[in-house]
């Protein structure tokens, strides 16, 4: 389904003494249809860089990246946006992926505007139908990102990651920020929304044991390699 060949990614860091750091080096993966893959490593490790290479929110200085049978290294433009609505990012702060000024309404029907996909009235049953598959309320809708409790806003979040009908979801750290009982039910609603959906996870975290009840399988990251 996607898949990472010879991943290589380069950051130059250090204004004055041109030092690199190589944040991914050499990394071969292959997520199925329908699979969890889970991805635990020290923080530095390089696995927010590799998700997001996945994503083509960051091209690699080498390797392919294939969905679908198709190297996304090869596309540009529109070409590679349209694939990308196929691919979506569940950062581990909400306020990458919500605009602060807009309501939660505006967020979830952005991707559909971007798109031109409906109209209003479509976009309005889309939204609504969204909002109730993450376990929220209409009324959270005319809110603002900072009018909803963390677990609420993870679900807003997660509602616009779904609004294109995604096939692979790469969730950083998705609940990194909430406490344990939230985190539980943000977890619970990831993997109902999958079995429902029929999407393929890559599930970024620190936590081993959260790794072992999430994913079918578990890839170890350290200094930019998979080791295991
Ligand atoms: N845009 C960037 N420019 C320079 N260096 C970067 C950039 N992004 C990441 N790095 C460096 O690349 C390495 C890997 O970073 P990355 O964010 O992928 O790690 P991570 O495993 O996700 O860590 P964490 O668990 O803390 O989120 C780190 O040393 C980081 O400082
Ligand atoms: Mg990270």
């Amino acid at each position: 389904m996607i898949e990472g060949v010879g991943l290589r990614k380069i950051f130059k860091s250090g204004i004055f003494s041109g030092k690199t750091i190589i944040a991914v080096d050499g990394v071969n993966i292959k997520i199925e249809e329908e699979e969890t893959v889970a991805l635990v490593g020290e923080s530095g490790s390089g696995k927010s860089t590799l998700g997001r290479i996945l994503l083509m929110l960051i091209r690699p200085d080498e390797g392919r990246v294939i969905f679908d049978g198709i190297d996304l290294t090869k596309l540009r433009g529109r070409e590679l946006r349209k694939i990308r609505m196929k691919m979506q990012l569940i950062p581990q702060h909400p306020d990458e992926a919500l605009d602060p000024r807009w309501r939660i309404y505006d967020s979830i029907a952005e991707p559909l505007r971007i798109h031109k996909l409906c109209n209003r009235s479509e976009e309005e049953d889309k939204v609504l139908e969204l909002i109730r598959a993450v376990g929220l309320k209409e009324e959270h809708l005319s809110r603002y990102p900072y009018e909803l409790s963390g677990g609420e806003l993870q679900r807003a979040v997660i509602a616009r990651a779904l609004t294109l009908n995604p096939k692979f979801i790469v969730c950083d750290e998705p609940t990194s920020m909430l406490d344990l009982s939230t985190q539980a039910s943000i977890v619970r609603l990831l993997m109902d929304l999958q079995r429902k959906l029929g999407m393929s996870y890559l599930f970024i975290t620190h936590d081993l044991e959260l790794a072992r009840v999430v994913a079918d399988r578990i890839l170890i990251m350290k200094d930019g390699r998979l080791v295991g």
